[in-house]
């Protein structure tokens, strides 16, 4: 039995299982609502660079002032297009890991599930993920950047940025940049969920932007189970009452294949 207030902490390597404290399968077992917030680190086995992992992460490497706010877009909007362009090559590329998998069946398995991404990567929906809600749009998405309507087909030479075919602007990623607003629709669902779910499972993400991070905090107040897994202390650690310090890919089949009746 683990006492509120100290997250019970379960940890190992990043390839390797982590221990599951029995009374947290129970705590699935008795949930009816269980929601997921994941972030980029449930992508990194898949072969998708995160954003703040050091060395490896995207911001170690660019700068995000320059390709991913409104007014890099505005300065240079080849240079904006081109890197979300290769960015969405990458994550054509590579296939969704056994972390997407689980969430699944996860999804299967509770009467009641939301998985709330900020993820752009569309790997939750390749596996096969159907309740999900996209906090940060997604990449395989264009849209008018200035009418806002999603494109489905474009096209342009090769060294421009192609334009709407209604009013001329560029278009642009369906991404939410830093400076702009999430989709009111998934904001609205990602806190309904947080608010009225039993459980939930803060995946893969480093806890430092908001509003997602502010999410697992509206779930704690509530009273119910918040549980971080990820291979790394982030400022929510602290916070959680349960800490399963693994890699996603590794710990949620754990999770979901045992019988949580145990
Ligand atoms: N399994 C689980 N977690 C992992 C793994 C793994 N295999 N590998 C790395 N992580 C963790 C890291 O320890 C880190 O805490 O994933 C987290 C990734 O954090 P970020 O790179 O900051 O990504 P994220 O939290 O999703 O970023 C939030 O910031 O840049 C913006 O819009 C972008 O949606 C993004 C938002």
């Amino acid at each position: 039995m683990h006492v509120r207030g100290l997250p019970a902490r379960c940890s190992m390597n990043q390839a390797t299982a982590v221990v599951i404290p029995r009374d947290l399968y129970h705590a699935l077992h008795r949930a009816r609502f269980v929601a997921a917030l994941t972030g980029a680190g449930i992508s990194a086995e898949s072969g998708v660079a995160t954003f703040r992992d050091a060395q490896t992460g995207l911001w170690a490497r660019f700068d995000p002032r320059e390709l991913a706010t409104p007014g890099a877009f505005a300065r240079n909007p080849k240079r904006v297009w081109d890197w979300y362009a290769w960015r969405r090559e990458r994550v054509a590329a590579v296939e969704p890991n056994a972390g997407h998998r689980a969430l699944v069946e996860l999804e299967r398995r509770v009467s009641e599930f939301l998985l709330i991404t900020q993820n752009v990567d569309g790997l939750h929906q390749r596996a096969g993920s159907r309740k999900l809600v996209e906090l940060h749009g997604n990449i395989a998405r264009v849209k008018c950047s200035r009418e806002g309507t999603i494109i489905e087909h474009w096209s342009a030479e090769e060294d421009e940025v192609p334009r709407c075919a209604n009013c001329g602007a560029f278009l642009r990623p369906d991404v939410v940049w830093f400076e702009e607003m999430l989709p009111e629709h998934a904001l609205v669902a990602a806190e309904d969920a947080a608010r009225r779910c039993d459980v939930l499972l803060v995946i893969g993400t480093s806890a430092e932007v908001y509003p997602a991070a502010g999410l697992p905090m509206l779930t704690h107040r509530r009273g119910a189970l918040v549980v971080e897994i990820n291979p790394n202390e982030t400022p929510l650690s602290s916070r959680v009452d349960y800490v399963l310090r693994g890699a996603s890919g590794v710990v949620l089949p754990q999770l979901v294949s045992a019988p949580w009746t145990l």
